[in-house]
């Protein structure tokens, strides 16, 4: 199974299966002298954590992650740094059921990975999704995290904009209430409702899908390329490399299609400090694939789960019809933990694109130019 490697110059290959002994990750690329500690790595692992709430899976993980190489505690400096090594940490996985899938071993889910796993590599481990799981996700946070403190001052941040039908109120939005409630919500109002409205979807056997937003804030402008790295088409396939994300939006994303011109093209004015300012973001913080300073704007769909209690129509591998009820532990709505994933991954194409551009061109950018260049 080819293509566990993520990342250009920021890299890092992940490794596991939900029901294997240990996930993790091979970080490779991250620069020297950079202050890592566990600690700074598990508080991302602990927000993407199941069991936290009755609205995600009872899975009991304690995603406690260990640093196995890459770093140096240096008794004369203090503290740990990376020391430019290919770093490794290690998830052992503990919380492992294997018999809630017994049930499902020989019939595919709708809307799961094992018909194509196995029509592709004719073996598909069955205990909850083997590496189609989305414990596979926890490795990407733990890289995710290495990667926040290679860009300087870069801010990254998630929040759940919607579930199901259900958008959040955009004028009521407070990134202090995202750790106030089970859903990632920046609005207190709709966060409640979801309270009411998942606890239905669950009892009722059902799922139902989300809509994230991951901002960045912090990203100096020039990161990108302009062709076939276009920063978007990164952050675009490394959301859609998420489990069950569907679809991808920057900025103003599918909504660009019913603009006029003058309302879609953010407008420019020279500002105090002589920087140029944006009167809005409908870009996203992207033009012509490199980032322009302002906030980068990302959103990703994610679909409902498709482990489910109601029976569905499916086949079995031996070629029967038949009908499927998974019977595991699951969460309703993927896209709540999904929100940690996805800022993670942003990261990664952050860090990834600012190592590049350093490598292309050095440190900070060519703009303004003296008069007659
Ligand atoms: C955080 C998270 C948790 C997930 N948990 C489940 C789950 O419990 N049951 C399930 O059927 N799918 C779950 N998924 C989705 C599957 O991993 C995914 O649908 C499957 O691998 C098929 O891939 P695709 O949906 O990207 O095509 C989860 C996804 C995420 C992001």
């Amino acid at each position: 199974m080819s293509f566990n490697t993520f990342g250009h110059l920021f890299r890092f290959t992940s490794f596991g299966e939900s029901h294997g002994a240990a996930i993790g990750c091979v970080v490779d690329g991250c620069p020297p002298r950079i202050p890592l500690e566990a600690a700074e790595i598990q508080v991302h692992l602990d927000k993407r954590r199941p069991g936290q709430s009755r609205f995600t899976t009872q899975r009991q993980e304690p995603d406690a992650v260990k640093i196995m190489s890459g770093v140096f505690s240096d008794d004369r400096t203090g503290g740990q740094v990376t020391t430019g090594t290919p770093i490794m940490l290690l998830i052992e996985n503990v919380d492992q059921r294997s018999k809630d899938y017994s049930d499902i071993r020989d019939k595919y889910r709708p809307g799961h990975a094992g018909y194509t796993y196995d029509v592709k590599y004719g073996v598909q481990d069955y205990r909850g999704g083997g590496r189609a799981s989305a414990r596979e996700t926890a490795a990407r946070v733990a890289a995710g995290a290495i990667a926040r403190k290679i860009v300087p001052g870069l801010s990254v941040r998630g929040a759940l904009v919607q579930m199901g039908p259900h958008k959040i109120d955009r004028s009521r939005w407070d990134w202090n209430e995202v750790d106030n409630n089970p859903f990632f919500c920046p609005d207190p109002v709709q966060a409640k409702f979801f309270e009411s409205y998942l606890d239905g979807v669950r009892k009722s056997g059902s799922s139902v899908g989300a809509v994230i937003e991951v901002v960045a804030e912090g990203v100096p402008a020039g990161l990108g390329a302009p062709v076939y790295a276009k920063l978007d088409a990164e952050l675009a396939a490394a959301l859609m490399g998420i489990n069950a994300v569907k679809g991808v939006e920057i900025g103003d994303g599918f909504d660009t299609a019913i603009m006029a011109g003058e309302d879609n093209a953010d407008e420019m004015r020279i500002g105090n400090d002589n920087k140029p300012v944006f009167l809005s973001n409908h870009a996203g913080g992207i033009l012509g694939g490199i980032s322009t300073g302002q906030a980068i704007v990302a959103r990703f769909a994610v679909k409902p789960t498709s482990s489910i209690l109601n029976p569905r129509k499916t086949v079995d591998r031996y070629g029967n019809d038949t009908e499927v009820v998974t019977k595991g532990r699951h969460d309703p709505c993927v896209g709540i933990r999904a929100v940690p994933i996805g800022e993670a991954m942003v990261a990664c194409v952050l860090a990834d694109h600012y190592l590049m551009h350093r490598a292309q061109v050095g440190e900070g950018t060519a703009w303004p130019f003296a008069p007659g260049r």
